[in-house]
């Protein structure tokens, strides 16, 4: 087994029994607002019957965990603040499926498509309240208030970039043309916020230095860049079946995926095609050949590995130690070719 491997089988199984305390209740008339927890989280099917299928990958919470452990501190410890980042990543992922009408998350349909708009709001807010319910547990185990809500503070801001990148993104479907600037300022607030509050609150509780935390922020911030650009292609790109989200979604909402922002300003046909009205179906065949013929694909894949290889040059620079050490280099490598 890699580090990566041994070290995400101990720190995964720990984290879901972390989560999974915080998602019961005693009250009967709330087991159906448990149950659409717990099936979100993937531990329930659409009847609410227990199941261990379909959870996510669970990579924010890892990076958390393995950040914590590589600047020397016992991971165990840090298990309510991995919750808490996982917590804050599924309310948005609830909201998210809302806001880009997607029917379909981890193969499975989305909260709104079974229980409805406003069912699936309240269990995304659940979900960003027992965020921090749980990051408040370090205190608990002994970390000082200043630690905690430093924590806190860093857990907070990400929330709020996610909701501001989470504007940005809504607001360029209507968009005709948008910038590679506009649209990195975009993904730096949806996805990579979080993911470099997950990596810095790793550093934090861990008691690094703060030119380690700063490194380790930088880190986070650049994986998670170069993931938002991974899931930008996958989005077109990638077997259905396999991300288990719909491949129809990004294009025919107008999302300006950065293959899309690069297509715009290199095809005049992708242009006229995009511009024919938010409410007409646009052809998706016509829309991936165009993006294909302009090279669209490979601008996105060489964006990617740039910001993952200024991430491990980030992650080199913080010196992490031992097998979590490795095992953060091996998950930045693995990053970068993932398919779901
Ligand atoms: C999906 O995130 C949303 C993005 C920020 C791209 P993940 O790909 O981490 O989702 P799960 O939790 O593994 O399903
Ligand atoms: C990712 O959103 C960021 C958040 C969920 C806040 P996307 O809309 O790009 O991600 P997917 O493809 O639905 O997972
Ligand atoms: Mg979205
Ligand atoms: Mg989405």
């Amino acid at each position: 087994m890699t580090p990566l491997e041994s070290l995400g089988e101990k720190y995964i199984q720990a984290l879901e029994t972390e989560m999974y305390a915080l998602l019961s209740g005693g009250d009967s008339a709330l087991e159906p607002y448990f149950g659409m927890l717990r099936y979100h989280m993937g531990w329930a099917d659409e009847s609410l019957a227990p199941t261990h299928a379909v959870t996510g990958k669970r990579v924010r919470p890892l990076l958390c965990l393995l950040v914590a452990q590589a600047t020397g501190c016992d991971w165990q410890q840090v298990l309510p603040a991995a919750a808490a980042v996982e917590f804050s990543h599924n309310f948005s992922l609830i909201h998210d499926d809302i806001q880009d009408s997607s029917p379909l998350r981890r193969g499975r349909p989305t909260l709104w498509k079974l229980w409805g708009v406003a069912q699936a709001l309240n269990a995304g807010d659940a979900l960003f309240t027992l965020a921090h319910i749980a990051l408040k547990k370090l205190m608990a185990l002994g970390f000082s208030a200043e630690v905690t809500l430093a924590a806190m503070g860093v857990l907070d801001q990400a929330c709020l970039m996610l909701t501001q990148g989470q504007y940005l993104d809504l607001s360029f479907e209507s968009r005709d043309r948008v910038s590679v600037d506009e649209y990195l300022a975009m993904i730096a607030a949806k996805t990579a916020a979080l993911a470099a509050a997950s990596t810095e609150i790793g550093a934090l509780v861990g008691g690094a230095p703060a030119e380690c935390v700063r490194h380790y922020r930088a880190f986070g911030r650049n994986l998670g860049l170069a993931f938002q650009i991974q899931d930008d292609i996958l989005g077109i790109w990638g077997d259905e079946s396999t991300t288990g989200k719909s491949a129809a979604t990004d294009i025919q909402t107008r999302k300006k995926t950065l293959p899309v922002v690069y297509g715009l300003s290199h095809s005049e046909e992708l242009r006229a095609l995009y511009a024919a009205g938010t409410q007409t179906a646009i052809n998706m065949g016509r829309v991936i050949e165009l993006l294909d013929a302009v090279g669209a694909r490979a601008y996105a894949q060489e964006q990617a590995r740039a910001y993952s290889d200024e991430a491990m040059a980030h992650l080199e620079a913080a010196r992490p130690q031992g097998e979590a050490g490795l095992a953060l280099r091996e998950l930045t490598g693995q990053l970068l070719g993932r398919v779901r």
